[in-house]
């Protein structure tokens, strides 16, 4: 499984030819990266299965619901069928047009994303792209700034890729993270942590018996974390705000 972390797909070539050596399955979460793209390619596009989300905090959302999008035509419509409890009519086919019997071809769920939804989605799509051309600006502002910032440093987008500059991050001196994250907030500019490592998060700890020292990359980045703001109708003064705030805190 793939994670396009942050809205920069992940390296989903060599996860690809990982997957066919391997006679694996690769399944993509592109929750953050609706927008993305890398090595001309998009989301979903290489792995078998990939995953989006249209939950509340999502560049593209209604919400809650999201989509899966498959390479592989029959699994499309399995997918399709599995969706509405394994009938092999939707609603929208059994009702337009004349009545035909329906089958009960598998056992299904209920996962199918409501028309009402769905509509919301629609009327976003012309907008993506000026979103994500204002979120870029304002990455790159947080970048320029952030290169100069003593002891601030970010995950980088490769050349090669175009991020869909879903969340900003940066990185600080993990013994102070906590500290610089409540300074940041004392000045009244909101952030937030993602992620801790999962590892480390009660279930996985007492279920799997995992602790720390076991995911040493994992740790750092989750204890280094912080979030910083990133919406398109920032304003530049609340983007010089927030570097202002994430620089105070930092020299402490
Ligand atoms: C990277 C990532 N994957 C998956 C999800 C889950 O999406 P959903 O809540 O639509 O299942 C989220 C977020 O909310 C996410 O950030």
């Amino acid at each position: 499984m793939a994670v396009d972390l942050y809205g920069l797909l992940a390296d989903l070539r060599a996860f690809r030819a990982l997957a066919d050596r391997r006679g694996l399955v690769l399944v993509e979460d592109a929750a953050h990266c609706v927008e993305g793209g890398r090595d001309g390619y998009g989301p979903g596009q290489l792995a078998d299965y990939g995953c989006f989300s249209f939950y509340a905090t999502k560049n593209l959302t209604c919400g809650e619901g999201g989509a899966i999008s498959a390479r592989d035509g029959g699994k499309k419509n399995l997918l399709r069928q599995l969706s509405t409890h394994g009938m092999s009519r939707n609603a929208a086919d059994r009702y337009a047009g004349k009545y035909q019997h329906w089958d009960m071809e598998r056992l299904g769920y209920k996962y199918n994303l409501s028309d009402v939804n769905a509509s919301m989605l629609l009327s976003q799509l012309p907008k993506l792209a000026g979103r994500l051309a204002r979120r870029e600006a304002i990455c790159r502002r947080y970048e320029a700034a952030f290169r100069e910032t003593p002891g601030v440093s970010f995950p980088a987008v490769p050349d090669g890729a175009v991020s869909a500059r879903h969340l900003f991050t940066v990185w600080v001196e993990p013994s102070r993270r906590d500290a610089i994250l409540a300074d940041i907030q004392a000045r009244g500019v909101g952030v937030a942590v993602n992620y801790r490592a999962v590892h480390l998060t009660k279930y996985y700890r007492e279920r799997f018996g995992f602790a720390r020292g076991m995911f040493p990359s994992a740790e750092r980045i989750g204890d280094s974390t912080i979030t910083i703001p990133l919406w398109p109708a920032m304003t530049e003064a609340q983007v010089d705000e927030v570097i202002a705030a994430v620089r105070a805190a930092v020299a402490g």
